[in-house]
């Protein structure tokens, strides 16, 4: 893990937030390629279960709801985890969480086994809306997407004229304060998430539940996230929450354990229910077919962006002993990144910076690819050196223009460049005519 975060500070994929003053527990920014990587994942999530579905409707709703939405959802009353404090050093703990000795629970910052009894602490966080800080408008920072769209069920459903069943999909921040942010990216007090509520009469819940779970599987494969790799935990009774008649928890085999990537739950007509009790409003379908009423049932796939770039730059990470031709060896840094994950797609580069002509011809090919993909144009230093960076970036595709390219050593060879793979680290050639197609057949 150690090697992954000082790669990811090295390369600019992720940074501490505000890390000049210091930093500030549970927040992240992400860099040039570490925004890339993240764009990457959100898209596909978007094509896969938006643009390429017929059943689905994309919404982008507000992160500060009217507070009216979080009483009637529970999480105002019940969004919390158990904390205890430490009598002797005074930090704060999750209860859950604490390291264990003898099968006594201790202090994780200064080991003393005086503690309090846990008690809830709401994770929500809280500001206030307009120029008055009192209760009445008191708003909450939503600490999940999916309730924007339970509220907006009525609005997408007269709007798209969809029918059961059908799903609205949402990405977006979310913000927990959470008690012992840790591991990394993994739990942050700002993230993202992807979140579908796909609506379904009651008795395609459980079907649909496992239709969902096999989706998932395929997508985690296709972003190069093998299925051997996720754990499927499927909660059972009495651990899942109450209204939930089957959850499955997608986890991941993380360097710091096999922790949750996603959550894929049955949850009845549980959320509509309390919306419709507590807004008075009919948020209810009537069946064409059947002429009945009712409120539908759903599937909730809730996927985390954070956790799914760090399971990507995991499950990229390697290294390897490669020796030269001059018989030196040396360790290789690579991300192995599924080519349409990889941040950057294809770096173009002239094989020498002081033959205007090769630069020239390896601007006018970058500048060619840039309206279709991620492309990195670089000049400086050895080709080794520069194929090295782009494999530490896991830039899939290098482009190199050489004077065979330009036409230096006959007719034959012009127009035609080396393409070097960041796996194999081969190298074939390709006629400059072939390469635009070559490299969106695969970053698609
Ligand atoms: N609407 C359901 C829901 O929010 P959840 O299991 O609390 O369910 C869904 O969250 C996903 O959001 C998790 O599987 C995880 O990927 C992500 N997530 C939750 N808390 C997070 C945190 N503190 N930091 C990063 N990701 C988090």
């Amino acid at each position: 893990m150690e090697k992954i975060v000082s790669l990811c500070k090295r390369r600019g994929f992720i940074f501490q937030s505000s890390e000049i003053y210091g930093g500030l527990n549970g927040f992240w920014d992400f860099g040039p390629l570490g925004v890339e990587l993240k764009k990457n994942l959100k898209d596909f999530w978007w094509r896969r279960n938006v643009r390429e579905r017929d059943d689905m409707e994309g919404m982008d709703g507000s992160i500060i709801m009217n507070r009216a939405v979080w009483k009637a959802s529970g999480h105002e009353e019940t969004f919390s985890d158990p904390m205890v404090d430490c009598k002797e050093c005074h930090s704060r703990n999750r209860a859950d969480q604490l390291p264990e000795k003898n099968g006594e629970k201790y202090c994780p910052n200064c080991g003393s086994r005086k503690l309090t009894e846990p008690r809830d602490f709401n994770l929500m966080f809280k500001s206030h809306a307009g120029p008055l800080e009192s209760d009445d408008n008191l708003v909450y920072l939503r600490p999940e997407t999916a309730q924007a769209i339970f509220v907006n069920f009525r609005n997408v459903l007269d709007t798209s004229r969809q029918k059961l069943p059908f799903g609205i999909a949402q990405i977006g921040k979310a913000f927990r304060n959470e008690i012992n942010p840790r591991n990394y990216i993994f739990r942050s007090r700002e993230f993202e998430q992807m979140e579908i509520e796909y609506f379904c009469r009651p008795e395609d819940g459980m079907r649909l539940t496992d239709y969902w779970l096999e989706e998932r599987l395929k997508f985690y494969e296709d972003i190069g996230i093998p299925r051997s790799k996720i754990k499927i935990h499927d909660i059972p009774d009495g651990d899942r929450a109450f209204y939930s008649k089957k959850t499955y928890d997608l986890e991941y085999e993380f360097p710091f354990g096999v922790s949750e990537l996603e959550g894929i739950a049955y949850r009845t007509d549980y959320d509509l229910g309390k919306h419709i009790e507590h807004s008075g409003k009919p948020l209810d379908y009537f069946d064409e077919a059947t002429k009945e009423r009712l409120v539908p049932h759903v599937v909730e796939p809730s996927a985390g962006v954070d956790r799914t770039t760090l399971a990507l730059l995991c499950e990229a990470f390697d290294e390897e002993t490669v020796t030269d031709e001059k018989g030196h060896s040396e360790t290789r840094t690579v991300l192995r990144f599924h080519p349409r994950m990889a941040p950057i797609k294809c770096a173009v580069l002239p094989l020498l910076k002081n033959k205007p002509p090769l630069v020239e011809k390896a601007r006018a090919v970058a500048s060619s690819l840039k309206p279709l993909m991620n492309v990195f144009y670089d000049e400086a230093g050895a080709i080794g050196r520069r194929y090295r960076r782009q494999d530490e970036a896991g830039t899939p595709f290098c482009v190199t223009i050489d004077f065979d390219t330009i036409g230096e050593n006959g007719p034959e060879k012009q127009d035609t460049v080396t393409l070097r793979h960041r796996d194999s680290m081969q190298q074939e050639r390709i006629a400059l005519a072939d390469l635009k197609a070559y490299l969106l057949e695969r970053i698609l």
